[in-house]
């Protein structure tokens, strides 16, 4: 099994169950030529986004590391016409370049974009909460701290999603000498210590290689 196949599979299963959408592929291309990196979840873990949220029954949603507003736009897609989506996005330029997909996906009045270091722009958040889903994909080494915010901020039953938990099989690197690991394993020990969420992962392959998901209820 090579990722050429992870890759062939992925886009049998985006050729059986996602048709074309030219507002996501905009999106996917107005990131390329800004110059973007292609770390946005994949068409296949974009639609599970989606299922999730649906499933949640989720409003409000929070997201911190929005990059071109791919993974936004499939959530806000997911939300009743009352829902929100708050996402919180360090670098003003990325910020732009979303502001730009949203508002073509139709969803500038939904979809609340904050720039600024997601730590220092949850703390304001209070007033909007609590969230009924969180999605967490941005720096790792700061992972556990989001995840404690995603707590803090959501209501009982809310689901969080944590991406990248799995990094290529490094998660299982104890030696401390990537820093990205590292924020993912002081993530797991408290997901495993916090009495407030039960919580999972699921690794993953396809066209962007081999990783994973946690997600967390909060009890
Ligand atoms: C993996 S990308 C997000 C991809 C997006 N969720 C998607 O799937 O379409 C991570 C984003 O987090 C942003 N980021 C990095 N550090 C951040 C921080 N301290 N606060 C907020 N955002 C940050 C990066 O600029 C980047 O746009």
């Amino acid at each position: 099994m090579t990722s050429a196949t992870w890759t062939a599979v992925d886009e049998y299963l985006c050729d059986r169950m996602l048709p074309r959408d030219p507002v996501l592929e905009a999106t996917q291309r107005s990131a390329a030529d800004a110059g973007l990196p292609a770390i946005s979840v994949s068409a296949t873990q974009g639609k599970f986004l989606h299922l999730l949220a649906r499933i949640a029954g989720a409003r409000r949603v929070l997201e911190i590391g929005t990059l071109a507003g791919y993974s936004t736009i499939w959530l806000a897609r997911a939300l009743p016409k009352e829902g929100r989506v708050v996402t919180l996005e360090f670098d003003p330029a990325h910020a732009e370049v979303a502001r730009a997909n949203i508002a073509r996906a139709g969803f500038e009045g939904i979809v609340d974009i904050r720039v600024g270091a997601a730590l220092e722009t949850l703390p304001s958040l209070a007033a909007e909460a609590p969230f009924d889903l969180v999605f967490i994909d941005a720096d790792k080494p700061s992972t556990p701290d989001y995840f404690r915010w995603a707590i803090k901020l959501s209501r009982p039953g809310a689901v969080i999603v944590v991406d990248n938990v799995v990094r290529n099989g490094d998660i299982i690197d104890a030696s401390g000498k990537n820093q990205d690991v590292e924020g993912m394993r002081r993530f797991f020990d408290l997901l495993a210590a916090e009495p407030r969420v039960t919580g999972t992962a699921v690794q993953t392959v396809g066209a962007k290689g081999y990783d994973g998901f946690a997600i967390a209820v909060v009890t």
